[in-house]
């Protein structure tokens, strides 16, 4: 089948065959016509407009081993930090200036924040911040908890599944860790009523064309809010050192995709991909890419949140990094708006 026969088939049914979504991603060429229809479906929904995000990493510690991640219970060589209610609040307080109405707290799975430790802090921006919307990616956790979390105020929750086929999941991740407790804790997130993101990386070691195309069936089976992708990146402290990056074209095809399977969704053009090319945002945003999600940690943590080598705006206080994205995205022919950014209905 043609790309555009292809790219008809999409914006008409939200759907392709096996065959013809494994085309897609199986080939080399720079399909403008793909990244039009999906820039296309992304105005028809949201205009123009990017939703920002204030990303605060707040802990680096981690009790998982996955081999990919440069911040793995494994890695001795990491810097390791803890952020307080107090520092948390702190970063709030310069996004919420700066105009963010989302702040994701997103931490390695650390022991410290017990299930009272966590509520006490969601409570706090929930009562000082009633118009803003709290999401976490703290990782795998029991219904209980999350149930708690969701209780005390938050409102999101960012899980990436990471790779949809069991085999790929143990390729990447020790014996602890299954895809099934992974499904669990998503299906749960919903059931719960958290709006639920998840997503994979793009090139992660052993990935297969049709790894990724198990991705996106078991995207259609979750329908999340929010799907972040990125390209595998390398970390020398990890068992996957000698492993090459993931394409940044690839990553871009999926993010066009994406929107076209799922019109509605908020899509972030991910740092990963701000990282691999000096302009791999903007190119996101124009394949459908509608969110951007600048750091709000403070600048003296922000190299020791190391997921992967080379991370971009590691020096930058927020308030620059939110006027360089507010450039980069005009330039790219968007723009920032200051707002909750909840997903359209679907
Ligand atoms: N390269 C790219 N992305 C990574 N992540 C973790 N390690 C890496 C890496 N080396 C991604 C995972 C995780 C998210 C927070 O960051 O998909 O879910
Ligand atoms: Fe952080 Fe550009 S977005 S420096």
């Amino acid at each position: 089948m043609k790309l555009s026969d292809k790219v008809n088939k999409l914006l008409k049914t939200k759907n392709l065959s096996d065959g013809e979504l494994l085309e897609l991603i199986k080939t080399d060429v720079f399909d403008e016509e793909l990244f039009f229809a999906a820039d296309k479906v992304r105005r028809e929904h949201y205009g123009t407009d990017v939703y920002v995000r204030g990303l605060i990493e707040f802990t680096n510690y981690c009790k998982n081993d996955c081999y990919y991640c440069g911040i793995r219970h494994g890695n001795k060589k990491a810097v390791r930090y803890r952020l307080s209610r107090e520092d948390i609040m702190e970063c709030c307080r310069e996004g919420y200036a700066l105009g963010f109405r989302t702040f994701v707290l997103q931490g390695g799975e650390d022991p410290y924040y017990t299930d009272e430790i966590m509520c006490e802090i969601i409570s706090s921006i929930r009562k000082e911040y009633p118009d803003c919307a709290i999401t976490l990616s703290v990782g795998e956790k029991s219904r209980e908890t999350y149930e708690k979390y969701f209780a005390a105020g938050a409102n999101r929750y960012l899980l990436r599944h990471e790779t949809a086929d069991s085999e790929h999941y143990a390729m990447l991740h020790p014996n602890s860790m299954s895809l099934e407790n992974r499904k669990r804790c998503l299906f749960d997130l919903k059931e719960i009523g958290f709006q639920v993101g998840s997503g994979f990386m793009v090139g992660s070691p052993y990935q297969t064309a049709e790894n990724l195309l198990a991705d996106l069936r078991f995207l259609q089976e979750l329908i999340p809010d929010m799907i972040g992708i990125g390209p595998y990146l390398t970390h020398e402290q990890t068992p996957f050192a000698d492993k090459e990056n993931g394409s940044m074209e690839l990553t871009l095809r999926l993010i066009a995709v994406l929107r076209l399977m799922f019109p509605y969704a908020l899509l972030p053009s991910t740092t990963a991909l701000g990282t691999i090319h000096p302009k791999g945002r903007e190119l996101g945003l124009k394949a459908g890419a509608n969110v951007v999600m600048p750091n709000l940690s403070p600048v003296n943590v922000r190299k020791l949140y190391e997921l992967y080598e080379n991370k971009i705006c590691t020096g930058e206080e927020a308030a620059q990094c939110r006027g360089c994205l507010e450039k980069r995205v005009e330039n790219a022919g968007y723009k920032i708006v200051t707002d909750i950014g909840n997903v359209k209905k679907h």
